[in-house]
Formats: structure tokens, sequence, C-alpha cells
């Protein structure tokens, strides 16, 4: 499962890439906003330092608007995948610029139906709201199976990119069900090294090496 850091703070980004834990990076308009950067300036950064996939979303939505935006977007780089809703509007761009070689992640996907719908427009990603959906007393993690299962039942080649993950279990459970990327916030993906008895061990290690006296040399 590749893991993608959902995030525009280039330093979190720069500190996740030395440790060689992302493979691409996803952004929306309220996490530029947080990041207080100029969105195009701020994406070209990204662009640059992470080679894999990064999502820059429009903000029109119409499809002429759609179109327009994304193509100042796909100039930023090759690894730009331009991010639409996930309309009618969002999926005749999806298909659209699809068909002209440009990755499309469809964003704001809450039903299977949506996915499907999305997959028939050619999108290279699909993003579930895991999330979002949990917030609303509905199981986000069903609907990756249910896309999933659908996907494969057609050999869609539509990758699914779970999306909204809040807290390790989420990665856990959609990696068991064979999403094909997951973002999340990069203090989640560091979440995942976390086990007290990881820490416990090391230190226990560290002390008893120390009282040996030896150094490797
Ligand atoms: C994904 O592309 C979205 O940017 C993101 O995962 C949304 O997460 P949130 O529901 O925690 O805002």
């Amino acid at each position: 499962m590749k893991f993608f850091a959902d995030t525009a703070d280039i330093d979190d980004i720069r500190k996740l890439a030395a440790a060689n834990l992302v493979d691409g990076v996803t952004t929306n308009p309220s996490l530029i906003k947080k990041s207080g950067r100029d969105f195009i300036e701020a994406v070209t950064e990204i662009a640059g330092l992470v080679k894999g996939p990064v999502s820059a979303e429009v903000v029109a939505t119409d499809h002429a608007g759609m179109m327009k935006e994304a193509e100042r977007l796909r100039k930023i780089g090759s690894n730009i995948a331009i991010k639409v809703p996930l309309t009618p509007d969002g999926l005749m761009t999806c298909k659209a610029l699809s068909g002209e070689g440009t990755m499309v992640n469809a964003t704001l996907c809450f039903t299977a139906n949506q996915a499907l719908l999305a997959a028939k427009a050619g999108a290279a990603f699909i993003s579930p709201f895991l999330g979002r959906l949990d917030d609303i007393g509905q199981p986000g993690i069903e609907l990756i199976a249910d896309i999933r299962l659908i996907y494969d039942n057609y050999d869609f080649a539509t990758e699914i990119l779970a999306a909204s993950v809040r807290h390790p279990i989420h990665v856990l459970e959609v990696a068991k069900l064979g999403a094909d990327v997951m973002t999340a916030p990069p203090a989640v993906i560091w979440q995942l090294f976390n086990h007290p008895l990881t820490d416990k061990g090391v230190e226990s290690f560290l002390s008893d090496w120390k009282a040996t006296g030896q150094t490797i040399a």
C-alpha cells in the first residue's frame, strides 16, 4: 500500500521523504489555508520534492472552469493529479483530463456508486473519505470494502486512495482490505511506529549494552 501525506506543509513532507515514508501527497483547499501558503507556490514546491503523485484540487464548480484551472495546475509538473469533486461536472472534467493522459483524483467520495462512476470516467484515483463517514455514524471502512469488491469485479484500474484517515487503526483496516493507497496527516504516519514494548526493549538493550562496556568498531 502506498503512503501519501495529507498535508501542504513542506517541512512535514521533507521529514517523511527523508525517512522514505512518502509516495505521494494530497492537498485540498483547507490544507492550503492551514499552510498559509500561496497555492501554486506550495504545490510547485511539493511536486519538486516528491516524485509520486501530488493532488491539487480545482475550486471551480463548472466543467469549463475546472478545465481552465486544471490547465494551469497540470503545467506544474507531470506528477500533478488534478483533484475534482464527485459531481457531474467533476466527472466530465475527469473524463476529459484522463483522456489527455492527466491523472485525476476523484474526491469527496461517500458511496460505492460514486466510486463506480469515477472508475467509468477513467479516474486514476478514487478518494473515499473514511473519517468523515465515521463522524456521522456510518462505518467508513465498509465503503472501502465495497469499492474493492466492485473494482475487482470489473478489473478497474482506478486506485483506491483511502482518505480522511484519522488514526493507525484506519491504516491497518484499509491495508487489510487492499486499498492501493492511503493518505494520512504526517502525525498519523509517524504514529505507526509506536509501541511501548519497542521503546522499552530499546531502553533495556541499551542499558545492558552499556553495562558490557563494549563499542562496535
Ligand atoms: C484527502 O484527499 C483529503 O484531503 C483528506 O483526507 C480529508 O481528511 P479530513 O476529513 O480529515 O479533512
